[in-house]
């Protein structure tokens, strides 16, 4: 008998009903897209709608400010004040914030603010090489341990690269990916797209590596631009690859098809 795929749903009205209800918990999935193709929002929505269910998630943000994505959120009108919001500008802070999170009751959202951290540290050494990367793995080995973490996001791979430079991407990328799957985490990595859209990711390695590709882009109708998504692979999942126009409306997002097109 085939056995039933537990999902996390990426609460697009419309994107879920297109893949069986979701992505399958646990798979690592490549969130990719241009720059402004709201990325950071779809991704850190579902960690929102899962805090409001009772779960917690990882964000880990390399370029953009806690304070930057906070205000962005707020003002697209997700009321963070209804879960357990968790910053971390500074490592040592780690220990108290799992402490937090495993005392409330209600879902939370650890997010590691990697760049203020960056600021802060002025230790040498961190800046090497390989040490970024550590960083972040002991940061999710560590949440994932303590915590009933089941989410995690990484905004963004790209930003990664530029921190930590593989020598050998493919075997490095492999062992990055096994570590992430051995985590059992649902896991997103944001991946920046050059503007021509011409690969997923940087080389181009990911798009096989990952269970899944989400596609976000800003399409150019007439004189103005259309959001659109589109699930490009989708493993152990029967999905519809349409491309979608994506549309956020009274705090939620949904996804579009056919003679549904806003500016049509
Ligand atoms: N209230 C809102 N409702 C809908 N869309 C909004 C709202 N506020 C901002 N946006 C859109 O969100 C976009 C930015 O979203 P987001 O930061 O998630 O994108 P991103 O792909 O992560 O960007 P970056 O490449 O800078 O990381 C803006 O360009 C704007 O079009
Ligand atoms: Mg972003």
């Amino acid at each position: 008998m085939e056995k039933t795929i537990k999902r996390v749903k990426t609460y697009i009205q419309g994107l879920d009903d297109a893949m069986q209800g979701g992505v399958p918990a646990g798979h690592v999935i490549l969130v990719s897209g241009t720059a402004g193709s709201m990325k950071s929002s779809v991704t850190f929505n579902i960690l929102y709608n899962e805090a409001l269910n009772g779960k917690t998630g990882l964000y880990i943000s390399l370029e953009q400010s806690y304070e930057s994505l906070n205000q962005h959120l707020s003002n697209m009108g997700l009321r963070l004040d209804k879960i357990n919001i968790q910053p971390v500008k500074n490592l040592t802070r780690i220990e108290e914030v799992i402490h937090t999170v495993k005392n409330n009751s209600t879902g939370s959202i650890i997010v590691v603010d990697i760049g203020t951290i960056r600021k802060e540290i002025k230790d040498i050494k961190i800046a090497d090489n390989k040490s970024w990367l550590n960083v972040i793995k002991n940061v999710v080995k560590k949440v994932k341990m303590e915590t009933n973490c089941s989410l995690f996001v990484l905004d963004s791979l790209s930003a990664l690269y530029t921190l930590s430079r593989f020598e050998d991407p493919r075997v490095e990328l492999f062992y990055t990916f096994e570590f992430l799957r051995d985590m059992d985490l649902t896991t997103f990595l944001i991946s920046e797209m050059p503007l021509d859209e011409s690969k997923y990711s940087e080389y181009q390695i990911e798009d096989f590596l990952s269970d899944g590709i989400i596609h976000l882009r800003l399409t150019p109708f007439r004189r103005n631009i259309i959001k659109e998504i589109m699930v490009v692979k989708m493993r152990a999942t029967n999905c519809n690859n349409d491309v979608f126009s994506l549309e956020f409306k009274n705090g939620q997002f949904q996804a579009l098809y056919g003679g549904q097109n806003p500016l049509l």
